[in-house]
């Protein structure tokens, strides 16, 4: 969702070794079939050479599939603190800004069809995902599938308690590992959705989750928590620049100006220490370095509002100076979005491209990874190499911010460090 155009934005699934539910769990309504599927039987990863079923979870913002749902993602995003940080008045704040958008943000996403396409495009990735993932590491087969957003259905509280409907934690132990598709970490972003699911962990597992009782019955968490320069991701990312250069005539298409536009942060989070500025930037080189640094390129910001300093040169305003200076060939390039929602398919498409631009048929956009076949094998290689590692996460996520003083990121941070000691190197 767009801090743009929600915020005021920011101010805006087995455990059967046999055939994998995705279809029932993943698919259009897939997820309430699924919690009225028969129960299934528990989890049982001590057989000999043996460590699945693993359950991977997509983890993501996510969108309103229908316009129904806006007020009640919008209520969800205010009242989060670690991305909307409100202060003592969230609570009341919160429940006000998202009243007053939601008419407005119902025809945005009315304007691009209906809804957000995201629920689609993660199940599509994360069935995919899984799927190769049988193949490359069949010691943690099966791999299931599940989808946990932050604002929107399928919810992570939805997600948990499918997970223990499948046959996981509850005593039963498990794996599962928490895959953040946001590739460059921010701790308004992936660092939010791992406070919810330390939340929910809590709360649906009780004293097992924190290790008072039999801590091996508890479903045993990793995360994957970043992949910004993962080369399959930058791959990806590459070859639709590319497929998107070639609709230039050959003797423009050296001049064409790449433009990496990514999610803003107030300034205020990025002084704080946030990682994802530099992490967006590594991305961009990465993938300007796999293009042979063939084009002139800039990274710039979007979805910046408020009255406050943000993070910038803003994407609206970068397009509209090019084009007033002559740079007619331009394209856009979401570098921090995994598939298209509103960023895309309503900012850069209809208000960037069409109104600031002018229609400018000279200014394009890059597709979205979307169903990607070389996204999709990078999503598997991230997760085959994190699943043979050992690790619980990478060294990165443990060292909080400078400025952060949030007990829920000490403690968040203390439990997916403290699931070190349960996991082993799987696959060798
Ligand atoms: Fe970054 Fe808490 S705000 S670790």
């Amino acid at each position: 969702m767009s801090i743009r155009h929600s915020a005021t934005h920011l101010t805006r699934s087995l455990a059967t070794r046999s055939p994998r539910p995705a279809a029932g769990l993943l698919g259009t309504n897939g997820f309430q079939k699924s919690c009225m599927a028969t129960v299934t039987p528990p989890v049982t990863q001590n057989e000999v050479g043996k460590q699945g079923p693993t359950a991977m979870v997509f983890m993501n913002m996510g969108g309103p599939s229908t316009t129904d749902e806006v007020g009640d993602f919008l209520s969800r995003l205010f009242a989060d603190g670690d991305l909307i940080p409100l202060g003592p008045l969230q609570s009341y704040l919160g429940p006000l800004i998202s009243r007053r958008r939601t008419p407005k943000i119902q025809k945005q996403y009315a304007a691009i069809g209906g809804g957000s396409p995201i629920r689609k495009w993660s199940e599509h990735q994360c069935e995919e995902m899984c799927k190769l993932l049988d193949e490359m590491s069949p010691e943690t087969a099966p791999h299931k599938p599940y989808v946990a957003f932050r604002y929107a259905n399928p919810l992570t509280e939805h997600m948990y308690e499918q997970l223990l409907k499948d046959g996981f934690g509850k005593g039963r132990g498990g794996r599962a590992v928490a895959f953040t598709q946001y590739p460059q970490y921010s701790c308004s972003t992936t660092g939010s959705s791992l406070n919810e699911l330390w939340k929910w962990r809590n709360r649906l597992e009780g004293k097992r989750a924190t290790g008072e009782t039999n801590p091996d019955g508890a479903i045993t968490w990793s995360v994957i928590d970043r992949w910004p320069t993962h080369p399959g991701l930058v791959e990806a990312f590459a070859q639709n620049i590319e497929a998107k250069l070639a609709e230039y005539p050959e003797e423009r298409r050296k001049d064409v100006v790449i433009l990496f536009s990514a999610h803003s942060l107030p300034m205020s989070v990025v002084n704080r220490g946030d990682p994802y500025p530099s992490e967006v930037a590594a991305t961009v080189h990465a993938v300007m370095h796999r293009l042979g640094h063939s084009q002139p390129y800039r990274l710039c910001w979007q979805s910046q509002v408020g009255p406050s300093a943000w993070l910038g040169a803003q994407t609206s305003d970068t397009v509209k100076q090019y084009v007033a200076r002559g740079h007619t060939d331009l394209i856009l390039v979401p570098i921090a979005f995994t598939s298209d929602h509103i960023e895309t398919l309503y900012e850069l498409d209809l208000e960037v491209i069409e109104e600031d631009a002018k229609g400018h048929p000279g200014v394009k956009r890059a597709e979205s990874l979307n169903g990607s076949p070389a996204f999709i094998k990078a999503l598997a290689d991230i997760a085959h190499a994190h699943l043979k590692s050992g690790e619980s996460s990478s060294r990165q996520m443990h060292l909080r911010c400078q400025g952060c003083n949030s007990e829920r990121c000490l403690e968040q941070k203390k439990f997916f460090a403290g699931e070190q000691a349960k996991i082993l190197p799987t696959v060798k």
